[in-house]
């Protein structure tokens, strides 16, 4: 059963190591472009901007979900952790907290979109890598009924 909390200042080291395993392992295609500390500090600003849950399994935090607003601007699962249901019980925990919700996806994150699209979420429009990576995307966005 998974748990749904609020992260906190000392999560940031585990939150850090999700991010960077779960990108290494699951976006293999993503290039490395910072640092471990640069990822801590990336964080740490996103906690002071928005909200970070973290998705908590057997009581080791597993998996989190940084919103700020409407936007979805993180959601890692740890790989060995995933198809757990955390990732959706971290993104049914947002919906609670904004009427709509949007995120941008890798078109070659055919995990991400597959699971994005059983969320409900519909494809909004795409781009050719208006991104930092400079990798072709997909903008997202689920409504509430
Ligand atoms: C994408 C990600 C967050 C999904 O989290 P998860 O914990 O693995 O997903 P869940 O177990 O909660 O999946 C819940 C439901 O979503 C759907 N789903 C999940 N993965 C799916 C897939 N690959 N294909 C189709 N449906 C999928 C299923 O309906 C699943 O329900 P089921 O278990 O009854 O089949 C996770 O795989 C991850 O962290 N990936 C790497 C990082 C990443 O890509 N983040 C998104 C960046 S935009």
């Amino acid at each position: 059963m998974v748990q749904i909390r609020k992260a906190v200042e000392k999560d940031l080291p585990r939150l850090v190591e999700i991010f960077r395993v779960s990108r290494q392992q699951l976006l293999p295609f993503l290039p490395i472009l910072y640092t471990r500390e640069q990822d801590f500090a990336h964080l740490k600003d996103l906690m002071g901007r928005g909200e970070v849950y973290a998705g908590v399994l057997a009581e080791k935090l597993v998996g989190f979900l940084v919103r700020i607003d409407h936007w979805v601007a993180h959601l890692y699962v740890h790989p060995d952790m995933i198809a757990q249901g955390v990732g959706q019980a971290l993104l049914d925990h947002a919906k609670t907290k904004s009427s709509k919700l949007e995120l941008w996806c890798f078109e070659e994150n055919q995990r991400a979109r597959a699971f994005y699209e059983a969320q409900g979420f519909k494809l909004v429009r795409t781009t050719e890598g208006d991104n930092e990576e400079g990798l072709p995307d997909r903008l997202y966005r689920w409504v509430r009924d």
